[in-house]
């Protein structure tokens, strides 16, 4: 049908400011001048013999370079391109015949319409100009303005022009592309990149549920492909809750939680000052100070300090306002409220304060946010010592008191969602079950995977929720039904587990696995949340206890890591940061 686009490797292949005409070539086909106002006619009589070719209309204006028609003349033609092979003889008889009479109607065996730079897509563009044999582009990460290349080995060479390419063909919403330059993440999880083409500037503004978020891609993490994740766990949480986001990057679960998803208190904790910081400016930009504090602390140290805090964030409310519940504007629900904020809350219902005195624990650093959970081991002792030394005494559970009033209190064990990556060699099911065993190894205790697990099964996996799943299994798996004024929750958002979506929370010793997506071609990340085991918060940890009962100030200042001086973030303090007791 329509020529392709001719190879241009190497013209122009290893330069930045390649010269975009050698990519205008020259297709000729047959046409039809008309009026513009007969066109109708044609058109019904000519079905089937115009020109069907992707992003080619077949009715256009006549072109500039067409000499034989006044320019005035032209504004009242049309082009007609019709299928290359199609005669004149081949129009049905009659058409052309009163037409013709007039100079400016024309049949025209040879047009020639150019195809420019303009007209090529940028998979056209690569076949034509890059070597052969060159792995495929793969496609791009959007961050705000900027586009984001992870870029294989081989194609370096060429990474400038394959970068201007991709802002050329994408410059209404992208002014910057960059490529990840380096393997190996840092600490922080953000990466080294390389501006291919466009401006050097990797502040980012972004908007994701609801809320903006404003960002130095250069020195914070952020993955667009989480955002609904993101959104899923904030359904699990209620109107009355607290959370600790403990590895909360620039704030994409805290801050929408907070706005949208109207969570009564969230602490949001990251260890590199940088997200720390934008961290700050985001509290700020979506305006909920009044409901996030910002920690710089370790994860370790976030989760062991977080009852105090919790409780002194909710004890200095009270002082402050004569309610733990922080006020807030009544919701008038439109079609452009964001649907974690539509989904599941009844907003007239008065909000009730969570018997709990954490809800949730977030913990999104798949890589060893595992590991983090050695700190919950011991957590609640101060909460209930008595039960923690009858709990000492009788470390294996043999009296069934000591195993009644453990049952007892474990409703206000918080859920604790932890984020990790897992091989699917052996199909999901055995991956998330190997999930399940890791949570237990950490913190010690027998953990199974819960039926209720959102996973992408491969045939042979359905045998397990048929076979080894207890009854009700298929039950729970199903979404629930929306409430009242709720929108209907879309499937993939689907969360058991949770009080924002009507499903009970996991029984103690399950853990509910979902998954998150597939980062390799073997490899998946989940997230598993579970109800922290009564006996593990209470037992004796391993190591030196911590005196969880004693609060950190607000922010910790972070020393700086070229001078050792605590960072400078006094001014950011001052905003949003809980006074020291
Ligand atoms: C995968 S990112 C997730 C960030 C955010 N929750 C999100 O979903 O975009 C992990 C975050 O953990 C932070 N981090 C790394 N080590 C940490 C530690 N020891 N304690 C607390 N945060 C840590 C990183 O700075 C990073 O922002």
């Amino acid at each position: 049908m329509l020529p392709a686009l001719p190879r241009l490797f190497p013209k122009v292949a290893l330069v930045r400011d390649f010269d975009r005409s050698l990519f205008q070539t020259t297709f000729t086909t047959p046409a039809l001048r008309v009026a513009a106002n007969q066109c109708g006619r044609f058109l019904k009589e000519m079905s089937g013999m115009l020109l069907s070719a992707p992003r080619i209309k077949p009715i256009m204006p006549v072109p500039d370079s067409v000499d034989q028609v006044s320019e005035e003349a032209k504004k009242s033609l049309r082009m007609l391109l019709l299928k290359p092979g199609v005669r004149r003889e081949d129009l049905p008889a009659g058409l052309l015949t009163e037409e013709e009479g007039s100079s400016a109607c024309a049949w025209i065996e040879d047009f020639q319409l150019c195809l420019d730079y303009n007209y090529w897509t940028v998979d056209q563009i690569f076949d034509s100009a890059l070597p052969d044999g060159l792995p495929n582009v793969s496609g791009f990460e959007t961050i705000g303005h900027i586009a984001h290349l992870n870029l294989r080995d081989p194609h370096l060479p060429y990474r400038e022009f394959i970068g201007q390419v991709i802002l050329d063909k994408n410059c209404h919403n992208i002014s910057t592309v960059v490529n990840k330059i380096d393997t190996i993440e840092h600490q922080f999880r953000f990466f080294k990149m390389e501006v291919l083409a466009g401006k050097d500037d990797l502040n980012a503004v972004v908007r994701e549920n609801g809320c903006t978020f404003k960002f130095d891609f250069s020195r914070v993490y952020w993955n667009s492909k989480l955002h609904r994740e993101h959104e899923r766990l904030q359904l699990c949480f209620d109107r009355g809750d607290t959370v600790i986001d403990v590895m909360a990057g620039v704030g994409p679960f805290a801050v929408p939680a907070a706005a949208h998803r109207h969570v009564n208190l969230v602490l949001a904790n990251d260890l590199n000052p940088s997200s720390h910081e934008f961290l700050v400016e985001n509290i700020r930009r979506n305006n909920v100070g009044k409901y996030v504090t910002p920690y710089n602390l370790d994860g370790r140290e976030m989760i062991r300090r977080g009852l105090a805090e919790a409780r002194a964030l909710k004890a200095r409310r009270l002082a402050d306002t004569g309610s733990v519940v922080a006020s807030r504007p009544a919701v008038r629900l439109t079609q452009s409220t964001p649907f974690i904020t539509r989904f599941g809350l009844d907003h007239k219902a008065p909000v009730v304060p969570s018997p709990r005195v954490v809800d949730h624990f977030v913990m999104n650093l798949p890589a060893i946010a595992i590991e983090f959970l050695d700190a919950f081991v011991g957590l609640y002792r101060a909460e209930y010592p008595e039960l923690a030394e009858q709990l000492d005494q009788d470390p294996d559970m043999g009296s069934p008191a000591t195993a009644a009033a453990l049952a007892a209190i474990a409703d206000q064990m918080p859920m604790i969602h932890v984020h990790c990556f897992e091989f699917i060699h052996d199909g999901e099911v055995a991956a998330a079950k190997a999930v399940a065993g890791r949570v237990g190894t950490v913190l010690g205790a027998s953990m199974t995977l819960a039926p209720s697990s959102t996973l992408n099964l491969v045939v042979a996996d359905r045998n397990w929720f048929l076979q080894e799943a207890p009854a009700g299994a298929a039950a729970s798996a199903t979404p629930p039904a929306p409430r009242g004024n709720a929108a209907k929750m879309p499937d993939h958002l689907a969360v058991p587990g949770s009080p924002g979506t009507d499903l009970p929370r996991p029984a103690v010793g399950t853990v509910h696995v979902h998954n998150v997506r597939s980062v390799a071609p073997n490899k998946d990340m989940y997230c598993a949340s579970f109800v922290l085991p009564p006996a593990v918060a209470l037992r004796q940890p391993a190591g030196p206890e911590v005196d969880a009962a004693a609060p950190v100030a607000g922010k910790r200042p972070h020393p700086d890591a070229e001078s050792g001086e605590p960072a400078s973030s006094k001014k950011h303090q001052a905003d949003v940061v809980t006074k020291p007791e």
